[in-house]
């Protein structure tokens, strides 16, 4: 799968969402933006700010903590934890659009100083041994292929009793190859597999106190709300983001749903410390 695979599903075409919806809030190109401003446009996961939060209470992060973000998109989770800790993130970012978005709003929200963007692969991009106390990713590793060999960098990139904190999907009941097909076309989800796999690769790469927990029961009527609140307010998120990024977003959270709905697509936490 390439990365011209990963920029055609819906949620990464009109990134100019964001900036549009700024510019709703009366925040134009190159002002100045204050961080709420953003919470409602950036977060690109479940839950928004309230589950970067638990991260950064979980990993207790504080003004001294350095933290890496794997697949950051538009930098919503590393500005929020440099935010309200006052840590360093970080952010590595495959895409570039998402990475030139999210450079701008970091600077514009005041936050160059603490948010670090990187553009490249997370399974390339240098590391340095030992130098994070924290690693984050929040619905970004389902995109990429080599999971095992993405752990074992993050491993070898904390130092000794550092924090892991991941959100991602997972294979609640085997995938039929029509929900494989789906995963896909949707969300390019090239690595979603069943809880106990997860943790297993967590643990093979050097990780101790592994959690696993099943968001399943949380995040399946949370994609069935998102969408039918998505269409009811069709006409004011369509004025306000543009009808073409209404409907693509639709058709991403429509897709998911119905997986959540199959019974097939699950959520999970995973916790871990670098051992
Ligand atoms: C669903 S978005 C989530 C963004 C962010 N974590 C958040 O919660 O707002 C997942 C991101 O992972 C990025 N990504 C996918 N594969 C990647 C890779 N190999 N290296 C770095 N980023 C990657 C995607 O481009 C996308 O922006």
């Amino acid at each position: 799968m390439s990365e011209a695979a990963l920029s055609a599903v819906p949620l990464y075409r009109h990134v100019d969402r964001v900036a549009r919806g700024l510019a709703a809030q009366g925040i134009g190109p190159g002002a100045a933006i204050p961080p709420e401003a953003l919470f409602g446009l950036d977060q690109w996961h479940y839950h928004g700010i309230d589950a970067i939060a638990a991260a950064a209470r979980f990993l207790g992060l504080g003004r001294d903590s350095r933290v890496i973000d794997i697949g950051s998109g538009v930098g919503g989770p590393a500005r929020f934890l440099a935010h309200t800790t006052g840590c360093h993130v970080t952010a590595i970012e495959l895409q570039r659009d998402l990475h030139e978005v999210a450079v701008d709003l970091t600077r514009r929200s005041g936050l160059a100083a603490r948010v670090e963007h990187v553009c490249g692969d997370a399974l390339a991009v240098e590391l340095p041994p030992r130098a994070f106390d924290a690693a984050i990713g929040f619905l970004a590793i389902v995109h990429i292929p080599n999971r095992p060999r993405l752990l074992r960098r993050l491993h070898a990139a904390l130092k000794p009793g550092g924090g892991l904190y991941i959100e991602d999907l997972a294979e609640r009941a085997p995938f039929s190859p029509a929900d494989r097909q789906a995963l896909l076309t949707y969300v390019h989800g090239v690595s979603v597999t069943t809880i106990d796999a997860y943790a297993a690769d967590l643990r093979a790469a050097g990780f101790g106190d592994v959690v696993a927990t099943d968001l399943t029961p949380d995040w399946m009527p949370f994609a069935a709300e998102r969408l039918a609140a998505w269409r009811a307010d069709r006409a004011a998120i369509a004025a306000r983001q543009g009808e073409g990024a209404w409907a693509a977003q639709e058709e991403f959270y429509a897709a998911i749903d119905r997986l959540y709905r199959g019974g097939s697509l699950g959520g999970v936490r995973l916790t871990a410390r670098a051992a």
